[in-house]
């Protein structure tokens, strides 16, 4: 199979391409547009496989994306390609409309021609994969619910509410076109190669040097976290498998509020990284976003039954083995943080 992964640079993306290229036989086109979250740094290995591409393309340009599905004639598509910081959705909501909206309908109908010129079993086989947030349905009231693939959606922030929008798109391209789609709400994911602006990420880093764990309001908002490469063995699931025209919702079992998150940071670089101090005394409380949703959990029993997957990490594996990643990878960070993995792919000597 050829899959056209779009956001292939990013966080999630970037592990999707490393389990398809690490872990079968399958070919790769990353089409990503190399924003800020866009590091290419995240795939020096598999870069050198004669499986993988590399496009540097907008989702909002139809005539390239017409150019890729021409040149690469994909078997399926994994659409990752998205603006995916809430707090920059606050700030400046335009990019967020315009990509996550807008690049998503653009790519739905390349996808959809692209899809009515393909004959017999290489039309039958194809799927266009969304990836989308739990953050669609909002908050959750009681601590006993949980989010299914029939709770209604209620986004609060600029973010969740273009995600939200490009899932409602895309459905709608199923049932109006018969497009074959496949859409799956994952909840927070956490790993290897996360970009320094996230939660765990940005604790860990700013722990190392010193600088102060900025939690918002008490820090008692849930969060399901789930470690990102059984994210990315889940999508690859859901593509292969999956049944045209259905959700899947993907989560960790992993109920945590933010402050017990930074507590075991804390206590691992004390164990991992000592340093003398005890971490803990570095969390400082913020003003609260606001919107923030309190609560997210996610009921994934439909993926685990239909499909037979389940995460291979708890949450104390996974984040033990992400402290240790972020320990043996600063120089990944030091380069994302001073700007250098972005000036040298323009060209631009430090
Ligand atoms: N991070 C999470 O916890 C989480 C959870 C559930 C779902 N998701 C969804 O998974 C997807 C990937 O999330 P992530 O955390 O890896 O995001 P990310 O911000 O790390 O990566 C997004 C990637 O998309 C690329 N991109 C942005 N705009 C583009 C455009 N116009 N054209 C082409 N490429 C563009 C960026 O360069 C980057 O490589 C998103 O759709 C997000 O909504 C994320």
């Amino acid at each position: 199979m050829k899959l056209l992964v779009t956001g292939g640079a990013g966080f999630i993306g970037s592990a999707v391409v490393r389990h398809i290229i690490g872990n079968t036989g399958d070919s790769v086109v990353n089409l990503d547009k190399l924003t800020y979250a866009g590091n290419l740094e995240s795939l020096v290995k598999e870069s050198g496989s004669n499986r993988y591409t590399f496009e540097q393309v907008d989702i909002c340009d139809r005539a390239e994306l017409e150019r890729v599905f021409e040149t690469h004639q994909p078997d399926a598509v994994m659409h990752l390609a998205a603006e995916s910081h809430v707090d920059r959705s606050i700030d400046g909501p335009a990019a967020f409309i315009e990509t996550n909206i807008v690049g998503t309908y653009t790519l739905l109908e390349v996808a959809r021609h692209y899809w009515n010129g393909l004959a017999g079993d290489r039309k039958g086989a194809f799927r266009f994969h969304h990836i989308s947030t739990d953050e669609v349905y909002g908050d959750l009231e009681g601590p006993e619910d949980l989010f299914t693939e029939q709770t209604s959606y209620a986004p609060s922030s600029p973010y969740s509410a273009s995600k939200a929008s490009s899932d409602h798109l895309v459905r709608a391209w199923y049932r109006t076109y018969g497009l074959p789609v496949l859409v799956t709400n994952c909840s927070n994911n956490y790993g290897p190669y996360h970009f320094p602006e996230k939660l765990i990420p940005l604790m860990i880093l700013n722990a190392l040097e010193g600088k102060p764990l900025p939690v918002y309001g008490k820090g008692d908002q849930v969060r399901d976290w789930l470690y990102v490469d059984d994210h990315a063995r889940a999508l690859y699931k859901v593509v292969t498998e999956g049944v045209i025209g259905e959700t899947y919702n993907i989560g960790g079992h992993n109920e945590k509020q933010n402050i017990e998150v930074v507590h075991t940071l804390c206590d691992l670089l004390t164990e991992l990284a000592p340093a003398g101090r005890n971490y803990r005394d570095l969390i400082t409380h913020v003003a609260d976003r606001p919107g923030h949703d309190l609560r997210y959990a996610i009921d994934a029993s439909k993926i685990q039954r239909e499909l037979g997957w389940t995460p291979d990490e708890t949450f104390e594996s996974g984040i033990r083995k992400t402290v240790q990643w972020y320990l043996g990878n600063l120089d990944w960070c030091r380069r994302v943080q001073d700007g250098s993995y972005q000036r040298e792919r323009l060209g631009v000597s430090e």
